[in-house]
């Protein structure tokens, strides 16, 4: 069975969080930020003092973790705060672990389980429409330039300064779009939405629009 996918993808910062949010309570949808998976492996190996460079190590470590979690739980893990995911440590290491093809494969096994269970959903990620679910209903890629980003990211963190955000949100955005395996680039078949001049309310309108025409 083809689950019934949104696939919501996108530079760091970009707003794919704030809109899931909202399109998923508009339209019912179940929710995943496949990113906070990324996190936690890397959180984990900080934790456990696993290298993020030694590729072998991370995989081991990142195999202990889906056995401990028992499989899914580590997509959806209450475990973790946001306070520990989002640390500047983790958006370093984050950028190491999401680069081993090994662990891309085993998140997007993760995340395909998880679906097949959803009656609906939406998931937010880098690689979502052009990897995960090649076949999803809708996908959208927004973006903003990177000083419009890390504006916004403080504006609503409140933690850090604007030159450091926007220092971590270029090295993030550039490691993800040169990595080997699955760079962020948008889906051929993506909505592509810059929301550096639209308003939350704007952007959440052109996407209630695609997403009411399929759901
Ligand atoms: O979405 P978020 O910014 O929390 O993701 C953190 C990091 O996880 C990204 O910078 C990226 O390196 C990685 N990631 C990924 N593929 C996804 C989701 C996140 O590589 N589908």
């Amino acid at each position: 069975v083809i689950p019934a996918v949104v696939a919501v993808d996108g530079p760091a910062a970009a707003g794919k969080t704030t809109t899931c949010l909202a399109l998923a309570q508009r339209f019912g949808l179940s929710y995943l930020e496949s990113g906070r998976t990324y996190r936690i492996i890397a959180l984990e190996a900080l934790r456990r003092r696993v290298s993020t460079s030694d590729r072998q190590e991370i995989v081991i470590l990142c195999d202990d973790l889906i056995r401990e979690s028992r499989d899914q739980d580590l997509l959806t893990s209450g475990r973790y705060g946001n306070e520990d995911l989002r640390s500047p440590a983790v958006n370093v290491a984050v950028s190491d672990v999401a680069r081993i093809g090994e662990v891309r494969e085993r998140v997007t096994h993760l995340v395909r389980l998880w679906a097949a269970g959803q009656e609906r959903c939406i998931v937010e990620g880098r690689d979502i429409g052009t990897v995960v679910f090649p076949e999803a209903l809708v996908k959208f890629y927004l973006s903003a330039s990177a000083e419009v980003r890390a504006r916004r990211r403080v504006d609503q963190e409140r933690r850090g300064s604007y030159e450091d955000v926007l220092k971590d949100v270029i090295r993030r955005d550039e490691a993800d779009m040169s990595r080997t395996v699955s760079p962020l680039v948008p889906a051929d078949d993506a909505i592509n939405i810059d929301t550096t001049s639209l308003t939350l309310k704007e952007v959440l309108g052109r996407m209630s629009s695609a997403c009411a025409a399929v759901t």
